[in-house]
């Protein structure tokens, strides 16, 4: 593989652990918030993002490529609000997405035809990771000030189930 995409995906690895590290973090937060239902919505999307690592991992091992794992960076451990966060997660989320499209144009461009279909299943998930955080952020909106209305979507978000 071209060694400046090679460069490019073992960053993502470690951009996707680091998406579940901070994910982690806020369903800490929300753990001590007593938001036990936004916690298990961050800890399944924590996991998800560690399985998103492990599609490059996997990706890069399967064409014999050297995996070159990078030191995680420490997330924060103060958060807001939890529309605070939300907003925090769209703009990580957004943050990934323009990654993913970068590694694609690179695919392209150096014309891995492998790496560019592997990818289209992050272009698709990006889509879906900005959607997801997007309606919740609206729900957020809604609540205002309502601790009815948090309390409602922290039911609603606790049910979600692992894919
Ligand atoms: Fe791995 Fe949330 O994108």
């Amino acid at each position: 593989m071209n060694k400046k995409l090679l460069n490019e995906m073992n960053d993502q690895i470690n951009k996707e652990f680091y998406s579940g590290y901070l994910y982690l973090a806020m369903a800490a937060h929300f753990e001590a918030q007593n938001l036990g239902g936004f916690a298990k919505w961050m800890e399944l999307q924590a996991q998800e993002e560690l399985e998103h690592g492990m599609k490059f991992y996997s990706f890069l091992n399967d064409l014999g490529e050297k995996v070159d794992l990078k030191a995680i960076d420490q997330p924060q451990t103060e958060f807001g609000a939890p529309k605070e966060v939300f907003e925090q997660v769209l703009e990580h989320e957004k943050f990934v997405t323009g990654r993913i499209h970068l590694l694609f144009e690179m695919a392209v461009s150096e014309k891995e035809y492998a790496a560019q279909v592997f990818l289209q299943w992050f272009v698709n998930e990006q889509v879906e990771e900005e959607k997801n955080a997007t309606e919740i952020l609206e729900s957020l909106n809604l609540a205002g000030d309502s601790a009815n209305f948090l309390f409602m979507l922290d039911k609603t978000l606790g049910e979600r189930k692992a894919d």
